[in-house]
């Protein structure tokens, strides 16, 4: 389905002092933004704005500040890279309403910029006050949003502020709505989603969703450990959500029926790398727990079974192992479209003598599987924040047709929950 808001194509802004809510919420690093991909993202949008000769006032959100006093979460270190992106000297005003402000948003020229300070700062952002978004209001004469990953969001800048300003989406977010839904909606068959991170209860939608839609569905990460424990595995020092278990049994359950009724396979990892520490120096070991292939799900109340080699108590998984890796990047040869969301292990830790560390191999061969290295390229879709900041800190994001920007905002998308940041917007 075409996106049906109206977009900054279809209005004119010849001209206009526009508010632009961009999502920069970027990790910093040492007073320094340490992953610009979202910033990137936002380029064509600020292009065509540039070209229409607009006055333009950013806003954005940076992190989940307590109070202005919370100096981390400023958006002033943004200001450098948007310099150097689009090429000028970009603006900051020290807050996004007040008179100040106002007097900088009036004094802008046509092709110039202003970003505001943490919309955070003010509580009365996530309480979506009305009074607070018409001080907003005030700076502009256009709304335009283009944050697509705080779309899932009720807040002043994403909803309230749609009532006192004409509202349109941006570029980016018209392309992630977009290219998500397509996918959702009318995916290349074979179809696998690969599915990670750490906490069931923050992915069982999701979860539920592709394990109905998807032909393959491979679970990795440490949400892997709460299915294992639900299958009666020992992990010793594994992070486990004992708490989630019953959601683990919930999606097996599922699958199981999915599995008696057409050709599905559900996979969870049947080996790990285990070390006694998180430490990039640690000494690790493979550990094979037995197949828990599940091509015949029937098969899952036998599992697992005592195998020859099991995890001690001062040890965790900190990764998928090689008989995992290898299996999954072997489906992807057998599949036209990827959804990935959630690394297979502990992927960010650093090698002793380069970047990829000693829990990053499973991870690494399904991008090499994705990037098409083994053969065969699926289409790939990357949704969820953490996994797309690693593969843009690893410089990847070439080998994926799209790394979405959202996190929470394409998981919501892809269950196909509404997203009031889009729906406030006008129709076309
Ligand atoms: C994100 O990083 O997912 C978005 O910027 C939204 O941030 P939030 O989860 O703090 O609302």
């Amino acid at each position: 389905m075409a996106f049906t808001k109206k977009t900054i194509r279809d209005i004119n802004l010849k001209g206009k002092t526009v508010l632009l809510r961009a999502d920069y919420n970027v990790p910093i690093k040492d007073g320094k933004v340490a992953g610009d991909f979202r910033i990137k993202q936002s380029k064509s949008t600020l292009e065509y704005l540039l070209d229409q000769d607009c006055k333009i006032v950013i806003c954005s959100h940076l992190g989940r500040p307590k109070g202005p006093d919370d100096k981390s979460a400023s958006l002033k270190p943004v200001v450098a890279n948007l310099n150097k992106l689009l090429d000028r000297n970009i603006q900051f005003a020290p807050d996004c309403i007040g008179p100040e402000t106002e007097s900088l948003a009036k004094a802008l020229q046509p092709r110039q910029i202003l970003l505001l300070e943490n919309l955070r700062y003010h509580s009365e952002e996530e309480a979506n006050d009305d009074q607070f978004a018409q001080a907003l209001a005030k700076l502009a004469e256009v709304f335009i949003q283009d944050g697509f990953g705080v779309v899932h969001r009720k807040h002043a800048s994403t909803s309230a502020i749609t009532k006192h300003l004409p509202s349109v989406a941006g570029l980016l977010l018209e392309k992630e709505v977009d290219t998500i839904t397509e996918v959702m909606d009318k995916p290349k068959r074979p179809l696998m989603a690969i599915i990670g991170g750490a906490k069931i209860a923050d992915k069982i939608d999701v979860l539920t969703k592709f394990v109905d839609l998807a032909d393959f569905v491979v679970i990795g990460g440490a949400m892997a450990n709460t299915f294992l424990l639900a299958r009666g595995m020992d992990l010793g020092e594994s992070l486990i959500d004992k708490e989630d278990v019953h959601l683990a049994n919930q999606i097996i359950d599922r699958a199981h029926a999915k599995a008696k009724a057409r050709r599905f396979v559900f996979y969870l990892p049947q080996d790990g790398v285990v070390a006694k520490k998180l430490d990039k120096t640690v000494t690790t070991r493979v550990v094979d727990w037995g197949a828990h292939v599940i091509a015949d799900i029937e098969s899952y109340p036998k599992m697992p079974p005592r195998s020859a080699s099991t995890i001690h108590a001062d040890e965790a998984i900190y990764d998928i192992g090689p008989i995992s890796a290898a299996f999954i990047a072997g489906g992807l040869q057998m599949v036209d479209t990827v959804v990935w969301n959630g690394t297979m292990g502990v992927a960010e830790l650093d090698g002793v003598v380069g970047p990829i560390g000693p829990f990053a191999h499973g991870t690494e061969l399904v991008i090499e599987a994705i990037a098409g290295k083994l053969g065969h390229r699926p289409y790939s879709l990357v949704g969820g924040g953490d996994t797309a900041s690693f593969i843009e800190n690893k410089q990847q994001t070439e080998y994926f047709d799209h790394v979405s920007t959202g996190g929470g905002a394409s998981l919501d998308l892809m269950c196909g929950k509404p997203l009031p940041g889009v729906e406030a917007l006008e129709d076309k």
